[in-house]
């Protein structure tokens, strides 16, 4: 796992153009981003649906980069493998849904994959403790999950994340603190400054006049 003090760059692809999906991941990858976010809404965790893993797998193998899904699912569980096969490299999950989270973030470690736990904007920080040393990527959402374009939620999301830095150092563990929702130019400092180091964007990346100079930017 790379140092959870390198800053990653993950385009959220919900807010990439559906219509030419092959052409939008390339220029993602060409822009620099180190890792392709994609948000898999049931319709039932969030007030949403967005796709499944047959949209995953067919993403695969426009790129190279890395496979970071979030599972906005009350039932991770029971749909685990079916992305694990599509060809995620990562997997990150919900604490307030519906499921044994130990079992489940066992069963991503188990296929060798990136592990991840999330939480809402709502959910403490104390919800994810008992699961920090089982995890290599913690997600703090800094939005109320189910859509992009929301407006970043800083009062009730940043202590979080520096809590989530300072309970790392204290106790020796290593995870990437993920933020997503709302992480643009301004956003992106924020988060750096609270210790997040993976930042996912959506609306501020795809919508971008030039997509590789947003990366670099949100990168510097
Ligand atoms: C949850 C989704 C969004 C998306 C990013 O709703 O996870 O947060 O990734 O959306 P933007 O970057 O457009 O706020
Ligand atoms: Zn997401």
């Amino acid at each position: 796992m790379s140092d959870c003090n390198t800053r990653i760059i993950a385009p959220s692809i919900l807010a990439a153009d559906w219509s030419r999906i092959r052409e939008e991941v390339e220029k993602a990858e060409r822009s620099g981003a180190d890792w392709l976010h994609l948000d898999v809404m049931d319709g039932h965790f969030v007030e949403n649906v967005s796709f499944g893993p047959q949209f995953v797998a067919a993403v695969r193998p426009c790129t190279g980069i890395t496979l970071d899904v979030h599972l906005m699912m009350t039932r991770p569980d029971k749909y685990l493998d079916r992305f694990i096969e599509a060809g995620a490299d990562r997997i990150t999950v919900h604490v307030e849904a519906d499921h044994a989270v130990s079992e489940t973030l066992a069963r991503i470690r188990a296929a060798g994959l990136g592990c991840g736990l999330a939480l809402n904007p709502a959910t403490p920080f104390q919800e994810v403790i008992p699961y920090l040393d089982q995890i290599d990527l913690l997600l703090i959402m800094t939005v109320v999950p189910g859509f992009g374009g929301q407006a970043f939620m800083e009062v009730e999301t940043m202590p979080k994340v520096a809590s989530a830095r300072d309970y790392r150092v204290d106790k020796g563990l290593a995870y990437h603190i993920e933020v997503d929702g709302g992480i643009d130019l301004r956003t992106v400092h924020i988060a750096a400054a609270n210790g997040a180091n993976v930042m996912v964007a959506g609306t501020s990346l795809f919508r971008a006049k030039d997509m590789s100079e947003a990366v670099r930017q949100m990168r510097a």
